[in-house]
């Protein structure tokens, strides 16, 4: 997919030299991860006609594209992965296609005879083993245990492991879909959903907005709906709906409070879909159905961040899309920067502030942990020959909102709010690289103001590694007063005496994350004992504690850890304490039993990821 893309951000040439872009030339924007010409043949709708068998863990049917062949090509190529191609129509006739080699990550390229006024592409097809998207659970996996689980998870190249499709980001199609299930399931997509099952068994969807394959997504299960408000409600599985529902009754208000900043949220409803426990990710913005992991149902709506930030996307990311996977801090440090705006008018200042800081110092470590390859921390990545899964970290989300709230300061909120909505509406539907968001920014807010990019040095931020030094930091004000009562454990007051009654998740995070490395087991017993951290049911501190539990050889953690990790699949809390055990010989041996264990719990991604780090294979 070729995009190109006029520079225009230097007017007024001299001080531009000093900041601003680097090239005020034409650059073409290729898309690396995609094999499909869709820059030549416009891929205007998908009908999806599929059946999903659990027993065979497959899904089978067709994909039904209406296309345009704007350039005369004579050849249509779509990507696929692990994809069986039974036969393949055009315009209702049969044809001869070939499937290349699989490169890698990428897959294989689908080569599809068209002529200049082909219409409709019908490929026949059926997913295979190692589909990358899909995750099929057996009823023990699920929190009911009785019926199987399906799930997608599409994002960064997935979509081709059970979609033959055009997947880049850049490139847009409306869909509709017809699901065939087992009886007694339902189904679910990134569409208009049903709210119950029905006795046929087959669903319909339409999703008449155009989004990137990215954001295809599918779940069946036995699942069941509660709504919220008119427009908003809650998925979930039988025994967890309540439990969720009440988690996450604040979504009504959270899309009232996104649209006050930002403009109408165009995608008609928005649910939350709250998955079984080996969901690999925190949460996935799958247009109107955002898919989340159970591990924010933490009992005191303490982690509904998370759901800002999906909800988010829907301008970031949904409406106004990365352009490839280069871009991809356009997509999650706007959407990090915007989640914080819509809590911050939700719990307050000193609230955000405490996410903020979290997020800087998640920043420093990724910064440190990329020392070697410093070029994966500038905001603008080269992913060029490598899985876009590489470019899955912190730098898009934490210096990418860093860099938006420095802006923020710099010009003043009620400015930087005013160019954030224009700049949603300006691209709504379409797809944005960074020289051209850049050139957007300096059109539309600095005016070449010399003083003002001075202040901000753009390409030290987006052309440049590290942190840059004028870093926006936030208030500390709750944290100093954690830091204090840390301060008084470390000197031997009791734990039982320090003042934590009020904290939230984040105080209790900061307090642990600013332990020395290592605490002696007693030290941690005394913890234990004061604020039963060992049982906790709040995952992001559960898994904290598990990583100081091993550093200090504090084994009366062990058992809940073990249990934690046989039912969680996601991977942000999968490789820290897996990680924690391998770095040492004597604990590297529990490690590899509970991998042996558990892999096969976990979702194929996190598999891979865990794969490397235990050294399996
Ligand atoms: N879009 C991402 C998830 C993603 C990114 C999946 C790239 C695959 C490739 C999603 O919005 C996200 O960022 N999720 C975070 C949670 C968020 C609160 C930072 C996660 O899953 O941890
Ligand atoms: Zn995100």
């Amino acid at each position: 997919m070729l995009a190109v893309v006029v520079f225009a951000g230097c007017k007024n040439g001299d001080q531009k030299k000093a900041d601003a872009a680097p090239n005020a030339v034409l650059q073409a924007t290729k898309d690396v991860h995609t094999l499909s010409n869709a820059d030549s043949v416009d891929m205007q709708h998908l009908d999806l006609d599929i059946a999903v068998d659990m027993d065979k863990k497959r899904i089978n049917g067709s994909a039904l594209w209406t296309i345009n062949n704007k350039d005369k090509v004579s050849v249509l190529k779509l990507d696929t992965y692990d994809l069986t191609i039974d036969s393949v129509q055009v315009d209702g006739k049969k044809v001869a296609y070939s499937l290349d080699k699989q490169i890698q990550y990428l897959g294989s390229a689908l080569h599809i005879p068209i002529t200049a006024n082909s219409g409709a592409v019908k490929i026949y097809y059926h997913t295979g083993d190692s589909a990358r998207a899909l995750q099929w659970l057996d009823p023990q996996q699920t929190h009911d245990k009785k019926h199987p689980f399906l799930y997608t998870q599409s994002e960064s190249i997935y979509a081709r492991s059970w979609i033959p499709c055009a997947d880049g980001p850049g490139i847009r199609f409306s869909y509709s879909a017809r699901v065939k299930v087992p009886k007694g399931l339902l189904a679910l997509m990134s569409a208009e959903n049903p709210q119950e099952k029905n006795d046929s068994s087959i669903y319909h969807f339409n999703m008449e907005l155009p989004i990137p394959a990215y954001l295809m997504a599918l779940a069946v299960g036995d699942i069941a709906f509660k709504p919220v408000d008119e427009r908003t409600g809650v998925y979930a599985e039988q025994g967890v709906v309540e439990k969720a529902h009440w988690e996450l009754e604040g979504i009504g208000d959270m899309v009232n409070t996104a649209e006050q900043l930002y403009g109408p949220y165009r995608w008609g409803r928005y649910d939350v879909l709250v998955l079984p426990p080996g969901f690999p990710i925190g949460g996935m913005e799958n247009p109107r159905l955002t898919f989340c992991t159970p591990t924010i149902l933490a009992g005191d709506r303490s982690l509904v961040s998370l759901i800002a930030h999906e909800l988010a996307h829907s301008w970031s990311g949904n409406l106004v899309t990365n352009a490839t996977w280069d871009d991809f801090w356009l997509n999650e440090g706007f959407t990090d920067y915007f989640e914080r705006r819509i809590t911050e008018r939700m719990l307050g200042k000193s609230y955000v502030d405490m996410l903020w800081e979290l997020g800087y110092q998640d920043l420093v470590e990724e910064v440190n942990g990329l020392a070697k390859t410093p070029k994966d921390t500038w905001l603008k990545l080269d992913l060029k020959g490598r899985d876009p899964d590489a470019g899955l970290t912190d730098i898009p989300y934490e210096k990418g909102s860093h860099f938006l709230e420095l802006i923020e300061r710099t010009v003043g909120r009620d400015s930087f709010d005013h160019f954030l909505a224009k700049y949603f509406d300006a691209h709504a539907f379409k797809t944005i690289t960074t020289e051209a968001f850049l050139a957007y920014l300096d059109s539309n807010l600095i005016h070449g103001d010399t003083s003002i990019l001075n202040k901000i040095q753009i390409n030290k931020w987006v052309y440049g590694p590290g942190i840059p030094a004028n870093c926006p930091r936030a208030d500390r004000e709750r944290f100093a007063k954690v830091d204090s009562e840390r301060m008084k454990f470390l000197n031997d007051v009791p734990a039982t005496k320090l003042a934590t009654s009020e904290w939230t998740t984040h105080e209790w995070l900061q307090f642990l994350r600013t332990m020395p490395p290592a605490l002696s087991a007693a030290q941690m017993g005394k913890l234990d004992a004061a604020f039963s951290f060992t049982n906790t049911g709040n995952s992001e501190i559960a898994d904290l504690w598990f990583v100081m539990s091993v550093r200090a050889g504090y084994t009366r953690a062990y058992g809940a850890m073990d249990n934690f990790l046989s039912s969680v699949g996601r991977r942000k809390f999968l490789e820290p304490p897996y990680g924690e055990m391998m770095k040492t010989a004597k604990n590297a041996p529990l490690a590899k039993q509970l991998y042996a264990k558990y892999r096969k719990n976990y979702h194929p991604l996190a598999q891979e990821g865990l794969d490397k780090l235990m050294k399996v294979n």
